[in-house]
């Protein structure tokens, strides 16, 4: 079968956008009617105006959306999990708190931030204590933002992601777990939660190319190790890193540190993968084209498949969290 032809045929018919993150896969990248990364998609799926949306990316991406927008249908040709959300959940969640707690830090003095790479359920915990979500766009915002209520950080589930901010801004962190976490003598306290695509890239990588390319450039996405983002020339989000390697004269080498289907992307430019390995993210290279085409097709079917549900109680937490990011941003 055609299916490249069957959904552009499917998106003429039905009321339905196609939403894609910068990591999926080109066949499935290319189909989609907004791109974007996480923050720029839950913003704009949010203003469609079409009743359907079909996310093609991890299970978070698509619950955010069905979080800020219940009304809307949400459908995911994949529902692949984000293997750094997996490891956090609200038990969890609640043992970081009580962590603090037994530290001699009141729950009251607890400003929470999740990561926008978090299951719903951990969302609305964070929501339901005043906190807020954020992602790696608009993190510094957001901890500058969660700073002012004078309350220590408890940022989850991206330890790295943490501790680059607060180096970044010149806060004192530390991860649960890791050698001496004193809540009382640290200004942002980390779950220790990480994503294993960024920790394939190493100050060795740097070193590497640096030695065979001395004018080469270094960006990489701030889920990297602090050691790597350290040594960077630059440190962004997916779009922040789009636009940095677009703005560089044609010449400039630049090896970049992220997921290897927008590295890919970059190649016109004179762009490498800061990896000696493919850093693949395996449940965004989940999603197919077939997959794209049998959840259009579901819609037509009237027998839609893989709808995301979130119940009552989380949206309306969750939501918290979320909305008082969007304000923020
Ligand atoms: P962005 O917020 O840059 O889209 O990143 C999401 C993500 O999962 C990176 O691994
Ligand atoms: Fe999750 Fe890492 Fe994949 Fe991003 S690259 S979706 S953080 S596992």
């Amino acid at each position: 079968m055609d299916f490249k032809a069957e959904i552009n045929r499917l998106k003429e018919k039905l009321d339905v956008t196609i939403v894609a993150h910068y990591y999926q896969r080109d066949e499935v990248f290319e189909m989609a009617d907004i791109v974007g990364d996480s923050l720029e998609l839950a913003r704009r799926a949010k203003e469609t105006k079409n009743e359907w949306i079909v996310f093609c990316g991890v299970g978070f991406m698509g619950q955010s959306v069905k979080v800020i927008a219940p009304e809307k249908r949400v459908l995911m040709p994949k529902v692949a999990c984000c293997a750094m959300a997996r490891m956090i959940d609200g038990t969890y969640f609640d043992e970081s708190v009580q962590y603090m707690v037994n530290r001699g830090v009141p729950k009251e003095d607890i400003l929470p931030i999740t990561y926008i790479n978090s299951d719903a359920s951990v969302k609305a915990k964070v929501g339901e204590m005043g906190g807020m979500v954020c992602t790696s766009a608009n993190a510094f915002k957001i901890i500058e933002k969660g700073l002012e209520s004078g309350k220590k950080i408890l940022f989850v589930p991206d330890r790295c992601l943490g501790q680059n901010f607060a180096l970044q801004m010149g806060l004192r962190s530390c991860v649960i777990g890791v050698g001496e976490c004193d809540p009382k003598e640290n200004d942002v306290i980390c779950f220790n939660g990480f994503c294993s695509v960024h920790q394939l890239f190493t100050v060795q990588d740097i070193e590497f190319y640096r030695e065979k390319y001395p004018d080469i450039l270094i960006a990489v996405h701030p889920e990297c190790d602090p050691e790597v983002v350290k040594l960077a020339d630059f440190s962004g989000s997916t779009s922040q890193l789009i636009k940095y390697v677009d703005a560089l004269p044609i010449e400039q080498k630049v090896a970049v540190g992220t997921e290897y289907n927008l590295v890919n992307r970059m190649r016109e430019k004179n762009t490498f993968v800061l990896s000696s390995a493919k850093p693949s993210c395996p449940t965004m290279n989940e999603t197919t084209l077939e997959d794209l085409y049998n959840t259009l097709k579901s819609i037509e079917d009237e027998k839609p498949i893989n709808e995301i549900f979130v119940d009552d109680h989380t949206v309306k937490y969750a939501k918290l969290a979320l909305t008082r990011m969007l304000e923020i941003n």
